[in-house]
């Protein structure tokens, strides 16, 4: 299982100041493989997928799923997030929900990924409320770890996996809102 269990999905497209986030459609085709295959975006996440499987793999409409928001500047996909259960891909994520952000590299440095994933959060708080978010990242993904920050998750605990050091942090709605 990878969804986000008792949610209403989808919900209806969340908009920021300057983005939209919304579910994906048959116009995301390239950003997505994109995404993948791009080796900048996945420097740190284990290397990029070769780009003839990903086209392969995504014929058509890129698939929908439970906590899969594409972010959405003026009508073209600039990147993904994600909010997922059990993933497994860290046993410290088990049962709790993970945030995951996946930009295009020219969108970065434009504030994008943190007004959407602040937005994302939100809709989050809203959904499941009281639950904690957690998010792993290479300590070497400086963008990430500054993201990480400036979306008030705090550290949890650092140690190393996929040979290299990860950051293991948490964001609660509680300390957010100041409830
Ligand atoms: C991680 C990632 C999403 C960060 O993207 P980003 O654009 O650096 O993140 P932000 O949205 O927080 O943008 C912050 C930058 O925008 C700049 N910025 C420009 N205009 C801004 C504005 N209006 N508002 C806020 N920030 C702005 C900030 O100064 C900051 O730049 P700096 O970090 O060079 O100081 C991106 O690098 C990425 O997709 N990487 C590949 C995937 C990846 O590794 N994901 C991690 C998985 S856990």
């Amino acid at each position: 299982m990878t969804d986000l269990g008792p949610v209403t999905w989808p919900p209806a497209p969340i908009r920021t100041e300057r983005l939209v986030l919304r579910e994906p459609g048959a116009q995301d085709r390239a950003a997505v493989i994109e995404l993948l295959a791009s080796p900048e975006v996945n420097t740190y996440l284990g290397g990029p997928r070769p780009r003839d499987e990903v086209e392969r793999e995504i014929p058509g409409a890129p698939g929908r799923r439970p906590g899969l928001f594409i972010v959405d500047l003026g009508g073209e996909m600039i990147g993904w997030i994600t909010l997922a259960k059990d993933t497994g891909h860290l046993p410290q994520a088990a049962g709790r929900a993970e945030l995951g952000y996946l930009f295009l590299p020219q969108a970065w440095g434009h504030g994008y990924a943190a007004e959407a994933c602040t937005a994302a959060l939100g809709w989050f708080a809203g959904a499941l409320p009281g639950e904690p978010v957690v998010l792993a990242t290479q300590t070497a993904n400086e963008r990430s770890m500054r993201l990480a920050a400036r979306l008030g998750f705090t550290e949890v605990e650092r140690f190393e996996a996929y040979g290299a050091e990860q950051w293991f942090g948490v964001w609660s709605p509680v300390t957010r809102t100041g409830a």
